[in-house]
């Protein structure tokens, strides 16, 4: 599609990259490269509205699930309000996914495999998936961005109220709902499909395959979708720290001090990862062993590598529970990766 607007957009954008007359000759061979050669990441971001994302993504959702949807959401929005680079993408507009709903026709759309925490294998939230893919094609930030947008996930209560509402009210952009109904909300304590699907059935009493399971969902895609652009807004602006400063669980933190990406395998640095811990792993006995032989402060060392056995044993556990809290509090709980 060649027309004046994204000519001078193209134009401009190689003003800006100053190779304008250096390079190009003819303003229409230069156009033909710009039109075909995407900039380099991050593409430009302008503030987007919250609200209307929200909107985009839940429609998203019933095109392309959650993972598609998510990053449709957001970079649809961008396109419509920016046009080029983002003409290049080959994704459906909303015109197009609107009548693709009322006809019930397939459309093809990008992260679509992130679907059901990717092919339906339940590991990471494919809102999640979709928004971070969306981040960090716009932002030098992702890193940091996406950990904010991951650890909210963990606390948030889903579907938001705001979901709720505009559903009950049919606010959102689709014709027909999968449901209308205000939903039961759950918080996930986990970034995984699973665990944020399987919670939410045993809150809400519906089954996985029910279409209240999916408008959740769909409600869960516009909530996480908008959040990531309330994170870029903020960005865009240099005011993400106003919105709060990122913290791990405080588990998790306390893990971190031996449990982390490194390279000091005797320290328990053999894993990796910033998901709550304590969502999967609540037996802390093998530490019991371990923090003696350790020789942590507030541990009983006078019985190196002595194994806590019968009696003694939930007395031992309680001391190697201690022990790690107050190690965990003698450092501080910044960790790399
Ligand atoms: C003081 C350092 C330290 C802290 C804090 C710590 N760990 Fe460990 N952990 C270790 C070490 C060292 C091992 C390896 C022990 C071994 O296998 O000899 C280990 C082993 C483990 C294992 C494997 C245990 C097994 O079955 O053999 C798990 C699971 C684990 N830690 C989880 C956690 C979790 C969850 C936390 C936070 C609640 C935590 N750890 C806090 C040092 C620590
Ligand atoms: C979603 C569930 C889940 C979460 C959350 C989780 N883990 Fe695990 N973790 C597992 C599973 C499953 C294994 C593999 C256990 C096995 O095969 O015995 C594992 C293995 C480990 C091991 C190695 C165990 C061994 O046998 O040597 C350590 C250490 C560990 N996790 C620490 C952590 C820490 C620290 C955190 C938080 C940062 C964490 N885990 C978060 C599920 C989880």
């Amino acid at each position: 599609m060649v027309n004046r607007r994204n000519f001078l957009k193209a134009l401009g954008a190689m003003a800006l990259g100053g190779i304008l007359g250096n390079v190009y000759k003819g303003a229409g061979r230069a156009l033909a490269e710009a039109e075909v050669s995407a900039p380099p990441l991050p593409w430009p971001y302008v503030e987007l509205d919250v609200e209307y994302v929200r909107k985009m993504g839940h429609l998203g959702y019933y095109a392309f699930e959650c993972a598609g949807g998510a990053f449709w959401g957001i970079i649809e929005s961008l396109r419509e309000k920016i046009g080029y680079p983002y003409t290049l993408l080959p994704i459906p507009t909303r015109e197009e996914v609107e009548a693709a709903l009322e006809e019930g026709k397939h459309l093809h759309s990008m992260m679509q495999y992130g679907a059901g925490g990717a092919l339906g294998w339940a590991s990471l939230c494919g809102a999640l998936n979709g928004s971070a893919a969306a981040i960090q094609m716009v932002s030098e930030n992702w890193k940091k961005i996406g950990d904010m947008l991951f650890r909210w996930y963990e606390t948030a209560l889903f579907p938001s109220d705001k979901s709720n509402e505009y559903a009950s009210r049919h606010e959102f952009f689709v014709k027909k709902y999968k449901s209308d109904k205000v939903l039961p909300q759950s918080v996930s304590h986990s970034i995984l499909c699973h665990v944020s699907v399987s919670n939410w059935c045993e809150v809400s009493g519906y089954a996985s395959g029910s279409p209240e399971r999916s408008e959740r969902c769909a409600r869960l895609t516009g909530d996480v979708a908008a959040k990531a652009v309330e994170l870029l807004n903020a960005d865009l602006k240099g005011e993400l720290e106003l919105l709060g400063t990122f913290t791990f669980s405080q588990t998790t933190a306390s893990c971190r001090t031996c449990h982390f990406k490194g390279t000091n395998y005797e320290m328990g640095q053999f894993t990796r990862g910033k998901m709550q811990c304590e969502t999967c792993h609540t037996d802390m006995r093998p530490h019991a062993h371990n923090i003696v032989r350790l020789e942590l402060p507030g541990s009983s060392s006078s019985n190196p590598g002595k194994t806590v056995a019968g009696g003694a044993a939930l007395t031992g556990i309680i001391g190697a529970i201690a022990g790690v809290w107050s190690y965990m509090k003698s450092k501080g709980s910044k960790k790399p990766g």
